[in-house]
């Protein structure tokens, strides 16, 4: 079976968050599992060269923006086959993949994503430009939404469609004077097509055109038929809900494995997490200039700073925290509001908070293997992926029970303790002081180093390796091809309706 896979990020080559992990891991599992399949992404800046990647096809010029290039080339260190959609006027410029280095969004994101969709969409007609096609097109996020609706559109034999939601927040919403523009049909500006109150929405356009929709994490799956996860997207969802089902993301342990982590200050497993951790977190106590007191209990925080992610309901906690002698480094860039508050907070407790603005991959493995407590009190999680790599690095998460939060964390209540089976600490509010009562258990039984050291090696023992979710992908890419032998795990949708 063949795969084409479309994303706007991919790790190591373009990344803002954890849809980039998810494309850089999920295809490395579906090819070990025996799919052929080729990644596809744009061609930002410096991007073609990482990939050592040379032109293919050209794809024409579909907007009057120039031709659009096909390149060829390989994932870094993996060496997966990947496309890389090369038009230096959408994608060859300094910046981030959606927004400039200020954080202002690109003003033609409309045309950049625009293109990738039509370019997914085109590499899986049968009169593709290019031999090798798709049997499969799996697109991801708003930004490959209009994949599904040109290739419903062209009408000609396609591929079976795929799109995966990674956070119904982003909608890639424009106005609706680019239906033509991007050559589309008007009929598909209906509400039962890509319109969503008097705009165009990529991600509806992918909701509603996909043959299958998923999303990651089964408790995710539900709560976006509901008004309060929907972003009022719950309707279309709920119309297609035999077709929506979760698929739980997983972690590429090639990467986030403290044992073999080239980020970090010595590397350690179950058996020596104890000195292990402690070097770590003396080095990222001096690195943050932090005091190097060994058994202040480290939070730490790594983590957009969005209303997404809660972390506004931190600042107000701190104080009651501080008191009971803990320690907190944030990583972390977003809003200037939530930046200013913890720069704020560090100004005034130098002794107990460190805050570094930005983005860096390299801190965010050593604040994994240094801290011992993880916060993610985020008011809605589609999946979560630092808090699954927290576990396999001993440092505990402290969770809003939502979304992938719910599945990946099971709460140190007192029989999960005594089961061997907690791995985190979960409150059910998202309210500063249910957060706070969280942090505070975790603190307590971090005060007791046998119990602490039980819980840690039952979190550094949960696998949540791709393998498992790859076999449900391939499964319900299976259930799309007819010529295919169904097998693997079956696909679950998710139309059963969250208690009250
Ligand atoms: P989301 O995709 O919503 O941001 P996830 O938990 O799924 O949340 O994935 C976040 C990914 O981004 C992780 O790989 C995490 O380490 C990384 N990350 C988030 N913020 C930063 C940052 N400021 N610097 C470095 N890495 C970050
Ligand atoms: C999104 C979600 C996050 C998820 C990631 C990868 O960014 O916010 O919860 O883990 O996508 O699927």
């Amino acid at each position: 079976m063949k795969l084409l896979f479309a994303s706007s990020e991919i790790f190591p080559l373009a990344k803002t968050g954890g849809l980039a992990d998810v494309a850089g891991a999920l295809p490395i599992a579906l090819h070990r599992a025996g799919l052929d399949l080729r990644l596809l992404m744009p061609a930002y800046r410096g991007v073609a060269r990482q990939a050592e990647a040379r032109k293919i096809a050209n794809l024409g010029d579909p907007f009057g923006l120039g031709d659009t290039i096909l390149l060829e080339g390989r994932l870094p260190d993996n060496h997966l086959p990947l496309w890389l959609i090369d038009n230096p006027r959408l994608f060859d410029r300094d910046g981030g993949p959606y927004q400039d280095s200020q954080g202002v969004d690109w003003p033609d994101n409309d045309m950049r994503f625009g293109l990738l969709g039509w370019a997914a969409a085109r590499l899986s007609q049968a009169n593709s430009p290019v031999a090798w096609k798709p049997d499969i097109l799996h697109a991801n996020d708003w930004q490959t939404g209009l994949a599904p609706a040109y290739l419903k559109a062209w009408g000609d034999s396609r591929p079976g469609l795929v799109f995966t939601i990674h956070n119904m927040a982003y909608q890639g919403l424009f106005p609706p004077a680019l239906v033509p523009r991007l050559g589309l049909p008007w009929s598909f500006y209906a509400m039962e097509g890509f319109e969503y109150w008097s705009q165009l929405s990529y991600l509806k356009a992918g909701l509603v055109y996909a043959d299958k929709l998923t999303t990651v994490s089964p408790t995710y799956a539900r709560e976006i038929q509901t008004p309060a996860y929907g972003f009022g997207m719950q309707g279309v969802l709920a119309d297609r809900a035999a077709d929506l089902g979760g698929i739980l993301n997983g972690a590429d342990y090639a990467i986030w494995d403290p044992a073999r982590d080239r980020h970090l200050h010595g590397g350690y497993g179950i058996g020596d997490v104890r000195p292990g951790k402690a070097a770590n977190k003396a080095a990222l106590q001096r690195e943050l200039g932090l005091p190097q007191i060994p058994d202040a209990p480290l939070l730490v925080v790594i983590s957009r700073l969005s209303d997404q992610k809660g972390m506004d309901l931190l600042p107000a906690v701190m104080p009651a925290v501080i008191a009971q002698g803990a320690q907190l480094a944030v990583l972390g860039s977003g809003q200037a509001s939530q930046e200013q508050a913890f720069l704020a907070l560090a100004e005034a407790c130098p002794d107990h908070v460190a805050m570094h603005v930005g983005y860096a991959e390299d801190l965010a493995h050593r604040l994994q293997a240094g801290g011992d407590i993880l916060l993610m009190p985020s008011r809605y999680e589609p999946c979560g992926l630092t808090q699954i790599y927290a576990m396999r690095y001993g440092t505990l998460p402290v969770v809003h029970m939502t979304g992938g939060l719910a599945d990946t964390v099971v709460d140190a209540t007192y029989d999960a303790i005594l089961q061997g089976t907690a791995t985190g600490f979960r409150f059910d509010q998202p309210t500063a002081s249910a957060f706070q009562w969280a942090i505070e258990r975790a603190i307590g039984l971090y005060r007791h180093p046998d119990q602490w050291a039980r819980l840690q090696a039952n979190a550094m023992r949960q696998d949540f390796g791709w393998d498992h979710s790859a076999a449900e992908y391939l499964a319900l890419y299976r259930s799309l091809r007819s010529d295919e032998p169904p097998g693997g795990v079956p696909f679950r949708p998710q139309t059963e309706t969250l208690p009250p």
